[in-house]
């Protein structure tokens, strides 16, 4: 007998990565959009939060398309978390692309080349098509080969012979060697259930037959049962794909190199698309759009760091927004005023006048004690740790003084002292400790500068 041993379905132990804002899970609002204090892992910071949450309706209604919006704050106080919280809360339908400032510095790629893709990557496109398509339960297929041209020693499928049967008919098709031979490499046999694409010839194997003997017979089976389709065999289909206008791009870029080369090697790596190619993307999606099959959705690109963009970057930013073809852009910064980097200008935010002048600001503001409670809860929660009242209590109080980055940190630290003295539960003496052992920001600084002259300087 063979050894086959059944393992349990699920793994015993399960690879959890805990992200440092896995615990937002929207922007926790009600629904004339009032902030609720606590909920959906969001605590406090009720203006900001219903400022998004006005942002997000509106995403969704498309009336904000091409603007631009600021989440500006202090460190720490939560504007990643927001913009976690807006793409949760718009859904998996609307694209959400989230880059920090620092990613348009490549050596390879131009900065604006890395933005254009990152605003392409923003735009869904829902495309309709009605297609004709043969569709039904496989009942005979029959392959007629015929000897290869330049070698008569082997054999290639030349044509092939198929019945189609679905609830109301059968039909029986004679098609060419390119569908013969997508029926043997998909390994399509009878009882499957295929449907072939009447213009292109594509064939998509559907799955397994429930009615056909072999779907009856066969309990232990990998392939997907579905039932057999009703109605013609050749009918008329609608099919939707959602598609990015980066995805068509790239669809549309493979097209044009074509050939052998990249047959085989699936084309060459990361070039850079050409202009001609993207209009005449956008020249396509127009017509759709226009002719009713092609519908857009913006998405939303999010700049985390965007005091790190320059000036270039900004203006092209700038002037994407007032093309057609644009996503909502959301930057966030913890700059007050600084150099618009690229130049010497100081400017609020780090940003240029004219964009910030055609954008909404929401600001962040920070936080207190209760709140900061009420965070390092729910980080407790996600990261499944115990914590004593009164290591609560001290961490709060830190992360009052110091910020909230640095408290959420030291929880984590806390935890894994507690652990490594197997305790069960985190204590005050744990937090006290980890809390020695490392520097916050200012206590780093303090540090680094009394110890200036002895390090290196270069
Ligand atoms: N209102 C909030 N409710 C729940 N968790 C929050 C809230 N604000 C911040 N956090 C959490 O606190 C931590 C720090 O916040 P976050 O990283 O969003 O700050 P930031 O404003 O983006 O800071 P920086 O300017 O340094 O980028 C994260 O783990 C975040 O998920
Ligand atoms: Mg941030």
């Amino acid at each position: 007998m063979a050894s086959i041993k059944e393992l349990p379905s699920t793994p015993k132990t399960k690879f959890e990565r805990i992200g440092a804002h896995t615990h937002i899970k929207g922007l926790g609002l009600d629904e004339t959009l009032k902030a609720i204090k606590i909920k959906d892992g969001m605590v406090g910071q009720e203006k900001a939060r219903e400022g998004a949450g006005l942002v997000v309706r509106m995403i969704k209604e498309g009336k904000l398309s091409g603007k631009c919006i600021i989440l500006a704050g202090p460190p720490g106080t939560g504007k990643t978390a927001i913009a976690v919280a807006v793409s949760r809360e718009l859904g998996a339908n609307v694209p959400f692309i989230q880059m920090s400032g620092s990613e348009v510095y490549s050596s390879e790629r131009k900065k604006t080349e890395i933005l254009i893709e990152a605003i392409r990557k923003c735009i869904g496109v829902e495309i309709h098509e009605m297609r004709k398509v043969y569709e039904g339960e496989l009942s005979t297929v029959d392959i007629k080969t015929a000897p290869h041209p330049y070698n008569p020693y082997q054999k290639v499928p030349e044509s092939v012979r198929l019945t189609l049967r679905t609830n109301e008919e059968e039909k029986t098709i004679e098609a060419g060697a390119q569908i013969a031979q997508q029926i043997i490499q998909e390994g399509i046999a009878e009882g499957n259930v295929i449907q072939i694409d009447a213009e292109t010839g594509r064939v998509a194997n559907l799955g397994l037959s429930m009615e056909s003997t072999k779907g009856k017979t066969y309990d232990v089976d990998t392939a997907r049962k579905i039932p057999r389709p009703n109605g013609k065999v050749l009918k008329e289909k609608e099919f939707v794909y959602m598609l990015t206008l980066a995805d068509l791009d790239e669809l549309n870029a493979r097209q044009h190199q074509g050939g052998l080369f990249s047959m085989f090697f699936g084309g060459s790596e990361q070039k850079e698309i050409d202009t001609e190619i993207r209009m005449a993307v956008d020249q396509q999606v127009k017509e759709w759009i226009d002719t009713g099959k092609g519908f857009i959705h913006p998405g939303v690109l999010f700049i985390d760091d965007s005091h790190l963009l320059d000036l270039e970057a900004f203006s092209f930013l700038g002037r994407a927004m007032e093309s057609e073809l644009v996503p909502i852009i959301i930057l966030a910064t913890n700059r007050g005023v600084a150099k618009i980097r690229g130049t010497d200008i100081k400017s609020p935010l780090g940003f240029p006048i004219d964009l910030i002048d055609r954008s909404v600001i929401i600001a962040t503001q920070p936080y207190d004690v209760e709140s900061v409670k009420e965070i390092l809860k729910i980080r407790a929660t996600e990261e499944k740790i115990k914590l004593e009242k009164n290591a609560l209590e001290k961490l709060a109080e830190i992360g009052a003084k110091s910020s909230l980055r640095y408290v959420v940190q030291l929880l984590s630290l806390a935890a894994q002292n507690a652990k490594s003295a197997k305790k069960e539960k985190v204590t005050i003496e744990d937090v006290q400790r980890v809390d020695e052992l490392f520097m916050d920001i200012s206590e780093a600084a303090d540090y680094l500068r009394k110890y200036e002259e002895r390090m290196m300087i270069h």
